[in-house]
């Protein structure tokens, strides 16, 4: 970018601020400007990055990393990831994350064999893979999935949505 070498953008959003994210954003700022990085380090503010169960979380580019679960005292370890140091490999998460595999796995079985399918089973399946029924309205709010009301005294249904199929590659 032009004048920075990194842009890092930390999410203050409602789920993340609600854990520190706004704590985590002004301590980072802030350690930047203190060490006067601010001439090549940009720290902003951002929206949900649809990660919202893990938070705070920090995306930092060109390194296209994300921080997950970042707390004040994680910042001194970010900081020295910024000066050019390496990421901080207890807070990423990517594809091959625990978390992330988790998701994986549960979207792959709830496509199979249909990808709409009565609420109750997308629950339950959702129950069996350690997703608890908050999560699983999050994950409407955020899109991932579609609920409709039944039709002709059917069930009410979920639909897995083309977003969390082109997430999860499901
Ligand atoms: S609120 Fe931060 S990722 Fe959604």
């Amino acid at each position: 970018m032009y004048w920075t070498k990194k842009h890092v953008m930390v999410c203050t959003a409602i789920h993340c601020q609600q854990k520190g994210g706004m704590d985590v954003a002004g301590r980072l700022r802030l350690d930047v400007i203190r060490k006067g990085l601010d001439t090549e380090i940009l720290v902003n503010n951002c929206g949900t990055i649809d990660l919202c169960d893990v938070g705070p979380n920090i995306v930092v580019y060109p390194d296209n990393i994300i921080y997950h679960g970042v707390t004040v005292k994680d910042i001194p370890d970010i900081v020295a990831h910024l000066r050019g140091g390496p990421p901080v490999e207890r807070l990423l998460i990517g594809p091959g994350e625990a978390r992330e595999r988790a998701r994986h796995d549960f979207y792959e079985a709830a496509v199979e064999p249909n990808p709409i399918g009565p609420s109750a089973e997308f629950e339950t399946l959702a129950a069996e893979h350690g997703f608890d029924a908050a999560w699983v309205t999050e994950q409407q709010r955020r899109g991932f999935i579609a609920r409709k009301p039944g039709v002709d005294d059917g069930p009410e249904t979920i639909t897995v949505t083309t977003k969390s199929r082109a997430r999860y590659g499901v």
